[in-house]
């Protein structure tokens, strides 16, 4: 588990950046963003996408479940998803729908679905303690997360 504070939006973005480069070449990782609403879990995907070398406008799905990012090298995928409006919807939910590749599965509210986990995965909880102060724990579940967190 690793601890990491932010100050500012830039900060967070840059964190997210740093875990992406850890993770670019990784053939499939799933990252879940726990936080509460405006916690800074968009902005944090941001930077996870520059470290894949995303250079498109990220922004959030959340009027569209998933949106797909691939690297300007066309070598990294990113799937960012926002699971907000699927509060209630109990076990229906399947990632695989989603995915049609390899690459970095992102998820923003992964806890709306009251079954969903994948085995292996990576969580990010932002705790929001003041108008610009986040504190971000990281903690790897299975693999191939471990070696980013140890070096993050
Ligand atoms: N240290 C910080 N890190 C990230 N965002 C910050 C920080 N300080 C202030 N902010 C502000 O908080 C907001 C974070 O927005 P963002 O969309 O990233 O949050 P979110 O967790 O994705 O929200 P939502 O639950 O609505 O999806 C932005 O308006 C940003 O400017
Ligand atoms: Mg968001």
């Amino acid at each position: 588990m690793k601890i990491r504070k932010s100050y500012s939006e830039q900060e967070t973005e840059a964190i997210g950046f740093e875990l992406g480069l850890l993770l670019k070449d990784e053939i499939r990782v799933v990252i879940l963003l726990d936080g509460e609403l405006g916690a800074g879990k968009t902005t944090f995907a941001k930077g996870l996408a520059r470290g894949l070398g995303v250079t498109t406008i990220v922004n959030s799905p959340t009027f569209t479940i998933m949106k797909k990012y691939k690297s300007k090298d066309r070598m990294h995928a990113m799937y960012h998803l926002d699971l907000y409006r699927l509060e209630g919807e109990g076990t229906d939910f399947d990632l695989e729908e989603y995915i049609d590749g390899n690459g970095m599965i992102v998820i923003e509210w992964p806890y709306q679905v009251s079954s969903f986990l994948p085995t292996d995965y990576l969580l990010v909880k932002i705790i929001k303690l003041g108008d610009t102060e986040r504190e971000f724990m990281m903690e790897c579940h299975g693999y191939p997360c471990k070696r980013a967190v140890q070096l993050i």
